[in-house]
Protein backbone atom coordinates (compact mmCIF):
# COMPACT_ATOMS: atom_id res chain seq x y z
CA UNK A 1 0.00 0.00 0.00
CA UNK A 2 1.44 3.35 -0.85
CA UNK A 3 1.80 6.13 1.68
CA UNK A 4 -1.36 8.64 1.80
CA UNK A 5 0.11 11.85 0.09
CA UNK A 6 0.45 14.81 2.78
CA UNK A 7 -0.52 17.58 1.31
CA UNK A 8 -2.59 18.34 -1.72
CA UNK A 9 -4.35 21.47 -3.37
CA UNK A 10 -6.99 21.68 -5.40
CA UNK A 11 -7.25 24.80 -7.45
CA UNK A 12 -10.94 25.45 -8.21
CA UNK A 13 -13.62 25.31 -5.59
CA UNK A 14 -16.56 25.24 -7.57
CA UNK A 15 -19.10 22.51 -7.79
CA UNK A 16 -16.75 19.33 -8.04
CA UNK A 17 -13.65 21.21 -6.08
CA UNK A 18 -15.46 22.70 -3.28
CA UNK A 19 -17.97 18.92 -1.70
CA UNK A 20 -14.68 16.88 -3.43
CA UNK A 21 -11.80 18.09 -1.59
CA UNK A 22 -14.58 18.52 1.41
CA UNK A 23 -14.93 14.83 1.28
CA UNK A 24 -11.18 14.02 1.48
CA UNK A 25 -10.45 16.16 4.32
CA UNK A 26 -13.13 14.97 6.26
CA UNK A 27 -12.02 11.08 5.42
CA UNK A 28 -8.63 11.83 6.03
CA UNK A 29 -7.59 13.60 8.91
CA UNK A 30 -3.87 13.05 8.66
CA UNK A 31 -3.90 15.14 4.84
CA UNK A 32 -4.07 18.64 4.37
CA UNK A 33 -6.09 19.82 2.00
CA UNK A 34 -5.95 23.77 0.48
CA UNK A 35 -8.65 24.62 -1.91
CA UNK A 36 -7.85 27.78 -3.99
CA UNK A 37 -9.83 29.73 -6.78
CA UNK A 38 -9.17 33.19 -8.30
CA UNK A 39 -12.46 34.22 -7.23
CA UNK A 40 -12.48 35.99 -4.24
CA UNK A 41 -15.92 36.13 -3.83
CA UNK A 42 -16.70 32.53 -3.80
CA UNK A 43 -13.72 31.55 -1.48
CA UNK A 44 -15.25 34.19 1.15
CA UNK A 45 -18.76 32.08 0.94
CA UNK A 46 -16.80 28.88 1.49
CA UNK A 47 -15.16 30.25 4.53
CA UNK A 48 -18.72 31.42 5.81
CA UNK A 49 -22.06 29.83 6.73
CA UNK A 50 -23.52 30.60 3.37
CA UNK A 51 -21.39 28.44 1.37
CA UNK A 52 -21.44 28.83 -2.05
CA UNK A 53 -23.21 25.60 -3.65
CA UNK A 54 -26.52 23.94 -2.00
CA UNK A 55 -26.11 20.13 -1.42
CA UNK A 56 -27.75 17.78 0.54
CA UNK A 57 -25.04 17.28 3.83
CA UNK A 58 -22.29 19.17 2.52
CA UNK A 59 -22.43 22.26 5.23
CA UNK A 60 -22.06 19.45 7.94
CA UNK A 61 -19.26 17.93 6.38
CA UNK A 62 -17.60 21.59 5.75
CA UNK A 63 -18.74 21.92 8.73
CA UNK A 64 -16.11 19.07 10.68
CA UNK A 65 -13.54 19.52 8.41
CA UNK A 66 -12.54 23.30 7.55
CA UNK A 67 -10.38 25.07 9.70
CA UNK A 68 -8.99 21.87 10.85
CA UNK A 69 -7.50 20.18 7.41
CA UNK A 70 -9.78 21.84 4.82
CA UNK A 71 -8.63 25.48 4.36
CA UNK A 72 -10.49 27.75 1.39
CA UNK A 73 -7.84 29.92 0.38
CA UNK A 74 -7.48 32.52 -2.27
CA UNK A 75 -5.04 31.61 -5.02
CA UNK A 76 -2.60 34.48 -4.68
CA UNK A 77 -2.65 33.63 -0.47
CA UNK A 78 -1.85 29.47 -1.80
CA UNK A 79 1.40 30.04 -3.18
CA UNK A 80 2.82 28.14 -0.59
CA UNK A 81 0.39 25.67 -0.12
CA UNK A 82 1.32 25.13 -4.12
CA UNK A 83 5.26 24.80 -3.30
CA UNK A 84 4.23 22.08 -0.72
CA UNK A 85 1.63 20.28 -2.32
CA UNK A 86 2.34 16.45 -3.49
CA UNK A 87 -0.76 15.92 -5.18
CA UNK A 88 -2.49 18.78 -7.27
CA UNK A 89 -6.06 18.62 -8.80
CA UNK A 90 -7.12 20.92 -11.43
CA UNK A 91 -10.98 21.18 -11.39
CA UNK A 92 -12.38 23.77 -13.14
CA UNK A 93 -14.59 24.79 -15.41
CA UNK A 94 -14.07 23.39 -19.45
CA UNK A 95 -16.83 24.80 -21.05
CA UNK A 96 -17.69 24.63 -24.65
CA UNK A 97 -15.24 26.83 -26.95
CA UNK A 98 -16.85 29.99 -28.27
CA UNK A 99 -14.40 31.37 -30.25
CA UNK A 100 -11.56 29.84 -32.62
CA UNK A 101 -11.39 26.29 -34.39
CA UNK A 102 -14.19 23.89 -33.06
CA UNK A 103 -16.19 26.75 -31.51
CA UNK A 104 -19.60 25.83 -30.74
CA UNK A 105 -18.54 22.00 -29.47
CA UNK A 106 -15.00 21.79 -28.93
CA UNK A 107 -13.93 22.14 -25.08
CA UNK A 108 -12.18 25.62 -23.74
CA UNK A 109 -9.10 24.56 -21.68
CA UNK A 110 -7.55 27.91 -21.46
CA UNK A 111 -8.51 27.72 -17.78
CA UNK A 112 -6.92 24.05 -17.22
CA UNK A 113 -4.18 25.67 -19.23
CA UNK A 114 -3.99 28.39 -17.41
CA UNK A 115 -4.11 26.35 -14.10
CA UNK A 116 -1.06 24.09 -15.54
CA UNK A 117 1.31 27.32 -16.07
CA UNK A 118 0.15 28.38 -12.61
CA UNK A 119 1.43 25.08 -11.35
CA UNK A 120 4.36 24.99 -13.23
CA UNK A 121 5.79 28.48 -11.93
CA UNK A 122 4.96 27.52 -8.19
CA UNK A 123 4.96 23.45 -7.54
CA UNK A 124 8.30 22.40 -6.25
CA UNK A 125 10.03 18.90 -6.57
CA UNK A 126 7.99 16.28 -7.91
CA UNK A 127 3.95 17.03 -7.83
CA UNK A 128 1.12 14.65 -9.45
CA UNK A 129 -1.19 16.59 -11.20
CA UNK A 130 -4.55 15.33 -11.48
CA UNK A 131 -7.10 16.29 -14.49
CA UNK A 132 -10.61 16.45 -11.65
CA UNK A 133 -11.96 18.32 -14.51
CA UNK A 134 -13.96 16.42 -17.17
CA UNK A 135 -11.38 16.52 -20.64
CA UNK A 136 -11.32 15.85 -23.91
CA UNK A 137 -9.53 12.66 -24.54
CA UNK A 138 -5.58 13.00 -24.30
CA UNK A 139 -5.97 16.79 -23.05
CA UNK A 140 -3.07 15.25 -20.67
CA UNK A 141 -0.63 15.22 -23.32
CA UNK A 142 -1.59 19.24 -23.77
CA UNK A 143 -1.25 19.77 -19.91
CA UNK A 144 2.10 17.91 -19.81
CA UNK A 145 3.28 19.95 -22.61
CA UNK A 146 2.42 23.46 -20.85
CA UNK A 147 4.27 22.16 -17.46
CA UNK A 148 7.42 20.97 -19.28
CA UNK A 149 7.38 24.23 -20.92
CA UNK A 150 6.88 26.49 -17.85
CA UNK A 151 8.48 24.45 -14.88
CA UNK A 152 11.08 25.98 -13.18
CA UNK A 153 13.24 22.98 -11.64
CA UNK A 154 9.77 21.01 -10.68
CA UNK A 155 8.75 17.15 -12.43
CA UNK A 156 5.48 15.93 -12.76
CA UNK A 157 2.98 13.13 -13.17
CA UNK A 158 0.17 13.72 -14.62
CA UNK A 159 -3.02 11.32 -14.19
CA UNK A 160 -6.63 11.42 -15.17
CA UNK A 161 -8.99 11.27 -11.88
CA UNK A 162 -12.38 12.15 -13.88
CA UNK A 163 -15.69 13.24 -11.07
CA UNK A 164 -18.98 10.99 -11.69
CA UNK A 165 -20.69 13.21 -8.91
CA UNK A 166 -24.14 13.83 -9.98
CA UNK A 167 -25.12 17.42 -8.31
CA UNK A 168 -27.80 16.73 -5.80
CA UNK A 169 -26.53 13.63 -4.67
CA UNK A 170 -22.94 14.73 -4.42
CA UNK A 171 -22.13 13.88 -0.80
CA UNK A 172 -23.62 10.59 -1.45
CA UNK A 173 -21.79 10.15 -4.47
CA UNK A 174 -18.63 11.42 -3.03
CA UNK A 175 -19.09 8.57 -0.28
CA UNK A 176 -20.39 5.95 -1.86
CA UNK A 177 -18.72 6.04 -5.49
CA UNK A 178 -19.87 3.34 -7.90
CA UNK A 179 -16.77 3.68 -9.05
CA UNK A 180 -13.35 5.87 -9.00
CA UNK A 181 -11.67 5.99 -11.80
CA UNK A 182 -7.61 6.71 -11.95
CA UNK A 183 -6.03 6.79 -15.43
CA UNK A 184 -2.08 6.98 -15.61
CA UNK A 185 0.97 4.76 -16.27
CA UNK A 186 3.17 6.25 -13.69
CA UNK A 187 2.22 3.17 -10.98
CA UNK A 188 3.37 4.79 -7.99
CA UNK A 189 1.90 7.85 -8.67
CA UNK A 190 -1.56 6.11 -9.42
CA UNK A 191 -0.70 4.50 -6.29
CA UNK A 192 -0.83 7.34 -4.03
CA UNK A 193 -3.85 8.68 -5.76
CA UNK A 194 -5.18 5.08 -5.17
CA UNK A 195 -4.75 4.96 -0.93
CA UNK A 196 -6.03 8.50 -0.79
CA UNK A 197 -9.77 7.15 -1.73
CA UNK A 198 -8.66 3.73 -0.35
CA UNK A 199 -8.90 5.44 2.91
CA UNK A 200 -12.77 5.13 2.45
CA UNK A 201 -13.68 3.56 -0.96
CA UNK A 202 -13.60 -0.18 -1.28
CA UNK A 203 -10.60 -1.39 -2.77
CA UNK A 204 -12.50 -3.49 -5.94
CA UNK A 205 -14.54 0.25 -6.78
CA UNK A 206 -10.84 1.92 -7.18
CA UNK A 207 -10.16 1.16 -11.23
CA UNK A 208 -7.12 1.95 -12.88
CA UNK A 209 -7.05 2.42 -16.74
CA UNK A 210 -4.20 4.44 -19.25
CA UNK A 211 -5.21 7.86 -19.26
CA UNK A 212 -6.83 8.00 -22.55
CA UNK A 213 -9.05 5.75 -21.35
CA UNK A 214 -9.66 7.28 -18.56
CA UNK A 215 -10.30 10.81 -19.82
CA UNK A 216 -12.92 9.48 -22.73
CA UNK A 217 -14.30 6.80 -20.00
CA UNK A 218 -15.74 10.33 -18.19
CA UNK A 219 -17.21 11.95 -21.60
CA UNK A 220 -18.44 8.38 -22.78
CA UNK A 221 -20.28 8.01 -18.90
CA UNK A 222 -22.26 11.19 -19.72
CA UNK A 223 -22.75 10.52 -23.16
CA UNK A 224 -24.55 7.15 -22.37
CA UNK A 225 -26.45 8.87 -19.51
CA UNK A 226 -27.54 11.31 -21.57
CA UNK A 227 -28.91 9.75 -24.30
CA UNK A 228 -31.09 7.19 -22.13
CA UNK A 229 -32.81 10.91 -21.10
CA UNK A 230 -33.01 11.61 -24.62
CA UNK A 231 -34.18 8.00 -25.83
CA UNK A 232 -36.56 7.87 -23.11
CA UNK A 233 -38.10 11.63 -24.17
CA UNK A 234 -38.60 10.88 -27.46
CA UNK A 235 -40.73 8.01 -27.15
CA UNK A 236 -42.67 10.40 -24.45
CA UNK A 237 -43.84 12.74 -27.49
CA UNK A 238 -44.89 9.33 -29.29
CA UNK A 239 -47.15 8.19 -26.25
CA UNK A 240 -48.54 11.57 -26.30
CA UNK A 241 -49.83 10.99 -29.49
CA UNK A 242 -50.56 7.18 -29.20
CA UNK A 243 -52.37 6.86 -25.83
CA UNK A 244 -49.45 5.03 -24.58
CA UNK A 245 -47.54 6.04 -20.83
CA UNK A 246 -44.37 6.75 -20.90
CA UNK A 247 -44.07 5.81 -17.18
CA UNK A 248 -45.75 2.43 -18.26
CA UNK A 249 -43.30 2.15 -20.57
CA UNK A 250 -40.41 3.23 -19.09
CA UNK A 251 -40.88 0.90 -16.15
CA UNK A 252 -41.30 -2.36 -18.54
CA UNK A 253 -38.66 -1.18 -20.25
CA UNK A 254 -36.42 -0.71 -17.03
CA UNK A 255 -37.40 -3.93 -15.63
CA UNK A 256 -34.96 -5.36 -18.03
CA UNK A 257 -32.24 -6.53 -15.71
CA UNK A 258 -29.92 -5.46 -19.06
CA UNK A 259 -31.33 -2.26 -19.29
CA UNK A 260 -32.50 -1.19 -15.70
CA UNK A 261 -34.75 1.16 -14.10
CA UNK A 262 -32.16 4.20 -14.24
CA UNK A 263 -32.34 7.80 -15.92
CA UNK A 264 -35.94 6.69 -17.61
CA UNK A 265 -37.53 9.54 -16.24
CA UNK A 266 -39.00 11.61 -19.20
CA UNK A 267 -38.59 15.17 -18.56
CA UNK A 268 -38.89 19.26 -20.38
CA UNK A 269 -35.38 18.23 -21.06
CA UNK A 270 -31.92 17.44 -19.68
CA UNK A 271 -30.02 20.49 -18.61
CA UNK A 272 -26.97 21.02 -16.37
CA UNK A 273 -23.30 22.13 -16.71
CA UNK A 274 -21.89 18.92 -18.09
CA UNK A 275 -24.53 16.62 -20.40
CA UNK A 276 -24.58 19.35 -23.40
CA UNK A 277 -21.03 20.58 -23.21
CA UNK A 278 -19.65 16.72 -22.69
CA UNK A 279 -21.77 15.34 -25.54
CA UNK A 280 -20.55 18.69 -28.15
CA UNK A 281 -16.71 17.30 -26.85
CA UNK A 282 -17.41 13.95 -27.92
CA UNK A 283 -18.92 14.99 -31.16
CA UNK A 284 -15.90 17.27 -32.06
CA UNK A 285 -13.59 14.97 -30.73
CA UNK A 286 -15.14 12.59 -33.46
CA UNK A 287 -15.31 14.76 -36.30
CA UNK A 288 -11.76 15.71 -35.89
CA UNK A 289 -10.73 12.30 -35.86
CA UNK A 290 -12.64 11.32 -39.21
CA UNK A 291 -15.39 9.89 -38.23
CA UNK A 292 -18.42 12.23 -39.27
CA UNK A 293 -21.10 8.91 -38.58
CA UNK A 294 -20.31 8.74 -35.07
CA UNK A 295 -20.01 12.18 -34.67
CA UNK A 296 -24.04 12.54 -35.95
CA UNK A 297 -24.92 9.55 -34.20
CA UNK A 298 -24.15 12.01 -30.56
CA UNK A 299 -25.25 15.02 -31.73
CA UNK A 300 -28.64 13.59 -32.54
CA UNK A 301 -28.94 13.29 -28.80
CA UNK A 302 -28.10 17.07 -28.34
CA UNK A 303 -30.95 17.87 -30.70
CA UNK A 304 -33.61 16.12 -29.48
CA UNK A 305 -33.06 17.51 -26.11
CA UNK A 306 -33.30 21.04 -28.08
CA UNK A 307 -36.23 20.34 -29.58
CA UNK A 308 -38.07 18.58 -26.11
CA UNK A 309 -37.62 21.85 -24.39
CA UNK A 310 -38.55 23.73 -27.53
CA UNK A 311 -41.99 21.63 -27.59
CA UNK A 312 -43.01 21.96 -24.48
CA UNK A 313 -42.18 26.11 -24.13
CA UNK A 314 -44.63 25.97 -27.40
CA UNK A 315 -47.29 23.59 -25.67
CA UNK A 316 -47.26 26.06 -22.36
CA UNK A 317 -47.35 29.63 -24.51
CA UNK A 318 -50.34 28.20 -26.19
CA UNK A 319 -52.27 27.27 -23.46
CA UNK A 320 -51.58 30.78 -21.49
CA UNK A 321 -54.84 32.27 -22.32
CA UNK A 322 -54.23 35.57 -20.40
CA UNK A 323 -50.46 35.59 -21.47
CA UNK A 324 -49.39 34.70 -18.01
CA UNK A 325 -47.46 31.76 -17.17
CA UNK A 326 -46.09 30.38 -13.70
CA UNK A 327 -42.80 28.21 -13.85
CA UNK A 328 -42.04 26.68 -10.76
CA UNK A 329 -38.70 25.36 -10.80
CA UNK A 330 -35.32 27.00 -12.23
CA UNK A 331 -33.09 24.63 -11.50
CA UNK A 332 -31.72 21.90 -13.43
CA UNK A 333 -33.38 19.53 -11.07
CA UNK A 334 -33.92 19.28 -7.49
CA UNK A 335 -31.73 19.50 -4.70
CA UNK A 336 -29.59 21.80 -6.54
CA UNK A 337 -28.94 25.85 -6.63
CA UNK A 338 -27.33 25.42 -10.23
CA UNK A 339 -29.77 26.38 -13.55
CA UNK A 340 -26.50 25.97 -15.87
CA UNK A 341 -28.12 24.91 -19.04
CA UNK A 342 -31.21 24.54 -16.81
CA UNK A 343 -35.00 23.29 -19.28
CA UNK A 344 -36.25 26.52 -17.85
CA UNK A 345 -33.45 29.37 -19.02
CA UNK A 346 -34.83 28.04 -22.82
CA UNK A 347 -38.67 27.71 -22.03
CA UNK A 348 -38.52 30.79 -19.84
CA UNK A 349 -37.12 33.29 -23.06
CA UNK A 350 -39.20 31.12 -25.79
CA UNK A 351 -42.53 32.16 -23.41
CA UNK A 352 -41.30 36.10 -23.11
CA UNK A 353 -40.36 36.03 -26.74
CA UNK A 354 -44.11 35.03 -27.44
CA UNK A 355 -45.07 37.80 -25.22
CA UNK A 356 -45.87 36.01 -21.94
CA UNK A 357 -45.47 37.47 -19.28
CA UNK A 358 -43.22 34.56 -16.74
CA UNK A 359 -43.58 34.81 -12.59
CA UNK A 360 -40.95 31.72 -11.45
CA UNK A 361 -40.87 30.22 -7.84
CA UNK A 362 -37.59 27.82 -7.43
CA UNK A 363 -36.51 27.32 -3.68
CA UNK A 364 -32.89 27.38 -3.99
CA UNK A 365 -32.23 29.31 -6.68
CA UNK A 366 -31.56 33.30 -6.90
CA UNK A 367 -34.36 34.47 -8.97
CA UNK A 368 -31.98 37.67 -9.62
CA UNK A 369 -29.42 35.53 -11.19
CA UNK A 370 -31.73 33.26 -13.05
CA UNK A 371 -32.91 36.73 -14.58
CA UNK A 372 -29.09 38.34 -15.08
CA UNK A 373 -28.52 35.29 -17.04
CA UNK A 374 -31.26 35.65 -19.51
CA UNK A 375 -30.22 38.33 -21.09
CA UNK A 376 -33.34 40.25 -21.86
CA UNK A 377 -35.81 39.65 -18.42
CA UNK A 378 -38.57 41.91 -19.46
CA UNK A 379 -42.04 40.29 -17.94
CA UNK A 380 -39.77 38.16 -16.02
CA UNK A 381 -40.48 38.77 -12.14
CA UNK A 382 -39.55 36.18 -9.20
CA UNK A 383 -41.94 34.93 -6.40
CA UNK A 384 -41.34 33.93 -2.92
CA UNK A 385 -43.39 31.08 -2.70
CA UNK A 386 -45.35 29.09 -5.18
CA UNK A 387 -48.46 29.95 -4.10
CA UNK A 388 -47.26 33.77 -5.04
CA UNK A 389 -46.59 32.65 -8.18
CA UNK A 390 -49.39 30.97 -9.26
CA UNK A 391 -51.71 33.83 -7.91
CA UNK A 392 -54.00 34.60 -11.44
CA UNK A 393 -51.83 32.65 -13.58
CA UNK A 394 -53.33 31.26 -16.74
CA UNK A 395 -50.71 28.27 -17.64
CA UNK A 396 -48.59 26.50 -14.64
CA UNK A 397 -45.37 25.06 -15.91
CA UNK A 398 -43.72 22.89 -13.49
CA UNK A 399 -39.86 22.43 -14.79
CA UNK A 400 -38.05 20.95 -11.56
CA UNK A 401 -39.26 17.45 -9.76
CA UNK A 402 -38.83 19.68 -6.10
CA UNK A 403 -41.05 17.59 -3.43
CA UNK A 404 -43.10 20.60 -3.16
CA UNK A 405 -44.34 20.99 -6.18
CA UNK A 406 -45.87 16.70 -6.02
CA UNK A 407 -48.26 18.07 -2.88
CA UNK A 408 -49.60 21.56 -3.99
CA UNK A 409 -53.19 22.22 -3.15
CA UNK A 410 -54.42 22.90 -6.56
CA UNK A 411 -58.45 23.73 -5.33
CA UNK A 412 -56.81 26.73 -3.44
CA UNK A 413 -53.66 28.11 -5.14
CA UNK A 414 -55.23 31.11 -6.86
CA UNK A 415 -54.07 30.18 -10.04
CA UNK A 416 -57.26 31.60 -12.82
CA UNK A 417 -60.39 29.80 -14.07
CA UNK A 418 -60.10 26.86 -16.86
CA UNK A 419 -55.73 27.46 -16.28
CA UNK A 420 -54.01 24.42 -17.61
CA UNK A 421 -51.00 22.49 -15.47
CA UNK A 422 -47.97 21.14 -17.70
CA UNK A 423 -46.07 18.87 -15.55
CA UNK A 424 -42.80 18.80 -17.69
CA UNK A 425 -41.96 16.33 -14.43
CA UNK A 426 -45.10 14.10 -14.36
CA UNK A 427 -44.68 14.13 -10.40
CA UNK A 428 -47.63 16.54 -9.80
CA UNK A 429 -51.04 15.43 -8.37
CA UNK A 430 -53.15 14.39 -10.99
CA UNK A 431 -56.05 13.93 -9.34
CA UNK A 432 -55.44 16.80 -7.40
CA UNK A 433 -55.44 19.33 -10.57
CA UNK A 434 -58.29 17.63 -12.08
CA UNK A 435 -60.30 18.04 -9.08
CA UNK A 436 -59.45 21.57 -8.91
CA UNK A 437 -61.37 21.64 -12.48
CA UNK A 438 -57.61 22.89 -14.32
CA UNK A 439 -56.61 21.40 -17.25
CA UNK A 440 -53.93 19.32 -17.17
CA UNK A 441 -50.84 17.97 -19.66
CA UNK A 442 -48.52 15.67 -18.35
CA UNK A 443 -45.10 14.90 -20.27
CA UNK A 444 -45.15 11.60 -22.08
CA UNK A 445 -49.07 11.28 -21.12
CA UNK A 446 -51.69 11.76 -23.60
CA UNK A 447 -53.99 14.75 -23.87
CA UNK A 448 -57.80 14.41 -21.76
P1 LIG B 1 -17.47 25.62 -11.51
O1 LIG B 1 -17.61 26.65 -12.55
O2 LIG B 1 -18.54 25.48 -10.47
O3 LIG B 1 -16.09 25.81 -10.72
C1 LIG B 1 -14.88 26.10 -11.34
C2 LIG B 1 -14.09 27.05 -10.44
O4 LIG B 1 -12.78 27.18 -10.95
C3 LIG B 1 -14.68 28.47 -10.36
O5 LIG B 1 -14.94 28.80 -9.00
C4 LIG B 1 -13.60 29.35 -10.99
O6 LIG B 1 -13.50 30.62 -10.38
C5 LIG B 1 -12.37 28.53 -10.73
N1 LIG B 1 -11.26 28.82 -11.66
C6 LIG B 1 -11.27 28.83 -13.00
N2 LIG B 1 -10.06 29.08 -13.49
C7 LIG B 1 -9.24 29.23 -12.44
C8 LIG B 1 -7.86 29.49 -12.31
N3 LIG B 1 -7.07 29.60 -13.37
N4 LIG B 1 -7.36 29.60 -11.07
C9 LIG B 1 -8.15 29.45 -10.00
N5 LIG B 1 -9.45 29.18 -10.04
C10 LIG B 1 -10.00 29.07 -11.26
O7 LIG B 1 -17.30 24.23 -12.29
P2 LIG B 1 -17.70 22.78 -11.77
O8 LIG B 1 -19.16 22.55 -11.96
O9 LIG B 1 -17.10 22.54 -10.44
O10 LIG B 1 -16.97 21.87 -12.87
C11 LIG B 1 -15.57 21.75 -12.88
C12 LIG B 1 -15.18 20.60 -13.79
O11 LIG B 1 -15.73 19.38 -13.27
C13 LIG B 1 -15.72 20.71 -15.22
O12 LIG B 1 -14.77 20.18 -16.10
C14 LIG B 1 -16.95 19.82 -15.21
O13 LIG B 1 -17.22 19.28 -16.48
C15 LIG B 1 -16.53 18.72 -14.26
N6 LIG B 1 -17.63 18.05 -13.55
C16 LIG B 1 -18.66 18.78 -13.04
C17 LIG B 1 -19.67 18.12 -12.33
C18 LIG B 1 -20.82 18.88 -11.75
O14 LIG B 1 -21.73 18.23 -11.25
N7 LIG B 1 -20.85 20.20 -11.77
C19 LIG B 1 -19.58 16.74 -12.11
C20 LIG B 1 -18.49 16.05 -12.63
C21 LIG B 1 -17.51 16.70 -13.35
C1 LIG C 1 -24.37 14.20 -14.47
C2 LIG C 1 -23.98 12.75 -14.24
O1 LIG C 1 -25.11 12.05 -13.69
C3 LIG C 1 -22.80 12.65 -13.30
O2 LIG C 1 -22.39 11.29 -13.18
C4 LIG C 1 -21.64 13.48 -13.86
O3 LIG C 1 -20.56 13.45 -12.96
C5 LIG C 1 -22.11 14.92 -14.04
O4 LIG C 1 -23.26 14.93 -14.94
C6 LIG C 1 -21.09 15.80 -14.67
O5 LIG C 1 -20.18 15.33 -15.33
O6 LIG C 1 -21.31 16.99 -14.49
P1 LIG C 1 -25.74 16.02 -13.12
O7 LIG C 1 -25.73 16.75 -14.41
O8 LIG C 1 -25.33 16.73 -11.89
O9 LIG C 1 -24.81 14.73 -13.22
O10 LIG C 1 -27.22 15.46 -12.84
P2 LIG C 1 -28.04 14.24 -13.44
O11 LIG C 1 -28.72 13.55 -12.33
O12 LIG C 1 -27.24 13.39 -14.34
O13 LIG C 1 -29.15 14.96 -14.30
C7 LIG C 1 -28.84 15.64 -15.50
C8 LIG C 1 -30.11 16.13 -16.15
O14 LIG C 1 -30.86 15.02 -16.68
C9 LIG C 1 -31.06 16.84 -15.18
O15 LIG C 1 -31.65 17.96 -15.82
C10 LIG C 1 -32.10 15.80 -14.87
O16 LIG C 1 -33.33 16.32 -14.48
C11 LIG C 1 -32.19 15.08 -16.21
N1 LIG C 1 -32.71 13.70 -16.09
C12 LIG C 1 -32.02 12.77 -15.41
C13 LIG C 1 -33.92 13.39 -16.70
O17 LIG C 1 -34.56 14.23 -17.33
N2 LIG C 1 -34.40 12.11 -16.59
C14 LIG C 1 -33.72 11.14 -15.91
O18 LIG C 1 -34.22 9.99 -15.85
C15 LIG C 1 -32.51 11.47 -15.30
Amino acid sequence: MNPLPEKIVCIGAGYVGGPTMAVIAERCPAVGVTVLDHDAGRIAAWNSDRLPVFEPGLAEIVGRARGRNLWFVEQRAGLAALAEADVIFISVQTPTKTEGEGAGKASDLRYVEACARFIAEHARGHTIVVEKSTMPVRAAERIQQVLAANATGATFTVLSNPEFLAEGTAIRDLLQPDRVLIGGEDAAAVGSLRSLYATWVPPERILTTGLWSAELSKLAANAFLAQRVSSINSLSALCERTGAEIGEVAAVVGTDSRIGPKFLKASVGFGGSCFRKDLLSLVYLCEHHGLPEVAAYWQQVVDLNEWQKRRVAAEVAAAAKNRRVAVLGLAFKKDTNDFRESAALQVVRSLLRSGCEVVAYDPRVEGARFASELGDATGFTVAASARQALAGVGAVAVLTEWEEFATLPWASVGVAAGATVFDGRGIVDRAAVRQAGLGLRVIGSPAG
